[in-house]
């Protein structure tokens, strides 16, 4: 039976959204964006814990808002976060419970993931022993040196954009963080962190609601998801 745990970092200071209140917390509709991710995983019966990452200030803000999901998961948890975002995950790591054999990890800042490619996302981990949500790149990537000349033109129709979640199965990405933290290496998702040590990651291709809060305009974008009035 699969039984999946949650890491959700919020840890982060939002310094490109540069509001005082860090994102997760920052409202949509009333609801703190944090409670809005939440609830796409907690409907989910196969997921049993739910641990989020957050600076000391915000714990028990943190604990207040998975108070209203202790009805649906079995373990809700929040643990302090750190500097990077991948201090904050492996931070998180620490207290999956034994019984769980897939680990996700999604941004707290992503609260419009369809719980079908959660789904769908879970059973490809199970096969592949990784998977991670991706869209097709929609501009051309310039790949520059220091001083901005261009290097290189990767073709467009082989880049994919990582988005989360990203699950894997529960000793893989254990053992792709501990070699991560032994030899210093920092990645920008977790998948990255899996390749390195040769884990085979599959791309399951997801959708552009699923955007990743992050610029002041990103806010009115999720406004207007939230109305059902499409982008
Ligand atoms: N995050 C985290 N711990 C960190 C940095 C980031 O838990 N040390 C979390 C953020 O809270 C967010 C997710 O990782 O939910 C994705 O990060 P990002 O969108 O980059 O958020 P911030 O790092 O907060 O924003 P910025 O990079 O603009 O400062
Ligand atoms: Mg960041």
């Amino acid at each position: 039976m699969t039984k999946l745990a949650v890491i959700i970092p919020a840890a982060g200071s939002g310094s490109r959204m540069g509001s005082r209140i860090p994102k997760p917390f920052l409202k949509l509709q009333n609801i703190s964006i944090l409670e809005h991710t939440i609830k796409n995983f907690a409907n989910l019966d196969f997921v049993t814990q739910i641990i989020v990452s957050t600076s000391k200030e915000w714990v028990s803000e943190v604990e207040l808002i998975l108070s209203n999901f202790s009805e649906k998961t079995e373990t809700l948890s929040v643990v302090i976060g750190g500097n990077e975002r991948q201090d904050s995950i492996n931070n998180a790591l620490s207290v999956v419970s034994e019984d769980v054999n897939l680990v996700a990890v999604h941004d707290a800042v992503r609260p419009f993931i369809n719980p079908e490619l959660i789904k769908q996302c879970s059973s490809s981990a199970l096969e592949f022993g990784g998977a991670i949500i991706a869209i097709p790149a929609k501009d051309t990537i310039k790949e520059v040196g220091e001083d901005l000349v261009i290097q290189n033109t990767p073709e467009r129709n082989r880049l994919w954009q990582a988005q989360t979640p990203q699950i894997f199965q529960k000793n893989l990405l254990i053992s792709a963080y501990t070699s991560a933290i032994k030899s210093g290496f920092i990645g920008t998702d977790d998948a990255s962190l899996v390749e390195r040590i040769g884990g085979k990651v599959k791309i399951i291709e997801g959708d552009r609601r699923n955007l990743k809060i992050t610029f002041p305009i990103d806010l009115k974008v999720a406004e207007l998801i939230l109305d059902e009035k499409g982008v």
